[in-house]
């Protein structure tokens, strides 16, 4: 079985000593790949320093995301701006908008979630949107950019209900679930899951956030667990576990442009 977590932060300081167990056990897992992403400047450029030291394994993503913003210089978009240009980065972001901390303030993180949508295009990589109580207003300033075609990208630890999916789908994206849809109270979220065109779902941990029943609360989460989701979402889908591994390990290789057979 060959899985692709799309969405870790092995750059935090809890695997500092512990990378290569972390890795090995991924590896014994079926993860064939793991997006490592960046949030800043600093976490940006590790990411891209871990993908050198295990091309093909690890792949970066570039960005500053919204409740990082207010702590960015004046200089570090435009350095994020030339990591973009880094063969092993995959993607944008993560990038988005975020209600509930509301750390920065509202006009600056759509200042630079426009910033990284347009970044996006121009290096024609995919968005990597983190979401927190404002599906919506994200999808509204995408819009203004869906008009020449589908954006590119992904809603990284999607939390929305049927409707806001349907509006990202609309959009072009794919849909990626963390170990949220499968805690006790997910309920709700895994009807979402359920109803994800197969050809737009995406997994991941969000690594070392929230880890997955039947391991919610051990921390790190790390990407071995991504396993857990994905036989979760199997189970709320009805299909067999490994025929949505490769499902999800193709269009995470298609979307982020990395080799999975
Ligand atoms: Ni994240």
């Amino acid at each position: 079985m060959k899985l692709y977590d799309t969405h870790a932060h092995l750059t935090d300081e809890a695997y500092r000593d512990d990378l290569d167990r972390v890795l090995a056990e991924a590896r014994s897992a079926g993860v064939i790949a793991i997006n490592v992403v960046g949030f800043d400047l600093t976490t940006s450029r590790r990411a891209i320093e871990l993908a050198a030291a295990q091309p093909g394994y690890l792949h970066a993503t570039v960005g500053i995301q919204p409740n990082s913003a207010v702590d960015a210089d004046a200089e570090d978009w435009g350095e994020i701006e030339r990591l973009a240009a880094d063969s092993r980065v995959r993607g944008i972001g993560e990038t988005g908008l975020d209600r509930y901390w509301n750390d920065t303030p509202w006009g600056l993180q759509q200042d630079y979630f426009e910033r990284h949508i347009v970044l996006a295009a121009e290096r024609e990589l995919p968005l990597v949107i983190h979401m927190r109580e404002c599906g919506n207003e994200i999808a509204d300033q995408l819009l203004s950019h869906a008009s020449n075609g589908h954006l590119r990208g992904v809603m990284h630890s999607f939390t929305g209900d049927w409707d806001l999916c349907v509006r990202c789908l609309d959009l072009g994206l794919m849909i990626s679930f963390a170990g949220m849809v499968t805690f006790k109270n997910g309920a709700a979220l895994r009807e979402v899951a359920a109803r994800v065109p197969a050809d737009r779902l995406l997994i991941e941990t969000d690594s070392p956030y929230l880890s997955p029943e039947p391991l919610r609360g051990r921390r790190p989460n790390e990407p071995a667990r991504v396993a857990h989701t994905l036989r979760c979402l199997a189970e709320a889908r009805r299909v067999p576990v490994s025929e949505l591994a490769e499902q999800t390990t193709a269009n995470a290789g298609q979307l982020f442009g990395c080799e999975t057979g």
